[in-house]
């Protein structure tokens, strides 16, 4: 595929996975939109882009907040005539046992990870529909897979992007627009900066970099793959869960099990 003035929205392009995306697809000649919420981190971004792609821009958007969607793809169409590819990949994480968790914590990050996504998908597909072609990629996880202690929120976010994705897939291939629903394992980012020493902590040899997931990003984009599941290694284990259901979950227990601390449960 020909990314040349491409116009494309990458959410969460401030950081970590969505700012090595833009400056990837912009390094291919595409015109980036990215988003974030953080002002400061988007003028730096911004600053790179345009070094590379002077028509790239950012806008500040909350993606769990309908009405600043709403008004950045708004501001997004002004500026351009359409958006070609749609990136849902902005997302939080969190990690605590589930009876600690507080229900603001819960909602927020469904309100991010997932209905950020569907916001944006809302708003930007039907301009594709009414062209009859278009691209959604929705960054979601392993944890969209494979339910992990700890997670009960972030894995609930990711499974329900997953079903959303399958869904979105069947709907809109036949009106000429593609779907793809890409999933790394973990990754080294500031994501889990928050939350970096609590346990499990995932396995150093099972961590990828963002310039790899930005590269497999952009293979689905180009080979129009749907579902991709990154790196092989994470691959696998999805599909001994998927084939083996039973005795998955018993290895599972017994790696996580270690890792539960009842003297903090209520
Ligand atoms: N890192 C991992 O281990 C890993 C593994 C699998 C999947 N993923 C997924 O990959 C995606 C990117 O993660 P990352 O590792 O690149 O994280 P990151 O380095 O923390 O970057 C997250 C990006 O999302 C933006 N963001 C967060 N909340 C937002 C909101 N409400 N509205 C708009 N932008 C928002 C952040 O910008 P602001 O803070 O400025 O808003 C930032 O640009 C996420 O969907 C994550 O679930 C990550």
């Amino acid at each position: 595929m020909n990314f040349t003035d491409r116009v494309i929205l990458i959410t969460g392009a401030s950081d970590g996975i969505g700012k090595r995306l833009a400056l990837d697809l912009a390094a291919r000649g595409a015109v980036i939109i990215g988003c974030g919420r953080s002002v400061e981190r988007l003028k730096a971004v911004l600053a790179e882009l345009q070094r590379i792609s002077p028509r790239s821009i950012t806008i500040r958007c909350d993606v769990g907040s309908r009405e600043e969607v709403r008004a950045m793809v708004a501001k997004a169409l002004a500026a351009y005539d359409a958006i070609d590819i749609l990136i849902n990949n902005a997302g939080i994480g969190m990690r605590q046992p589930f009876a600690q968790m507080s229900v603001d914590t819960i909602e927020e990050v469904m309100r991010t990870n997932y209905f950020g996504a569907v916001y944006c998908t809302r708003e930007v597909v039907p301009g594709m529909i009414a062209r009859g072609r278009g691209h959604v990629v929705n960054i979601s996880s392993v944890a969209g897979h494979i339910g992990t202690l700890n997670m009960a929120a972030y894995c609930a976010s990711k499974f329900a992007i997953n079903g959303f994705s399958e869904s979105l897939y069947h709907e809109l291939k036949p009106l000429g627009i593609d779907v793809s629903l890409v999933c790394p394992g973990p990754v080294r980012t500031s994501f889990n900066r928050t939350f970096a020493q609590t346990s499990p902590k995932s396995p150093t040899s099972l961590v990828i970099s963002a310039e790899s997931v930005s590269q497999t990003v952009i293979r689905a984009i180009e080979k129009k793959r749907f579902h991709v599941i990154t790196p092989p290694s994470v691959a696998l284990m999805c599909a001994l869960k998927r084939f083996m259901p039973g005795l998955f979950r018993t290895i599972a227990h017994r790696l996580f099990r270690p890792h539960v601390l009842p003297e903090k449960n209520p």
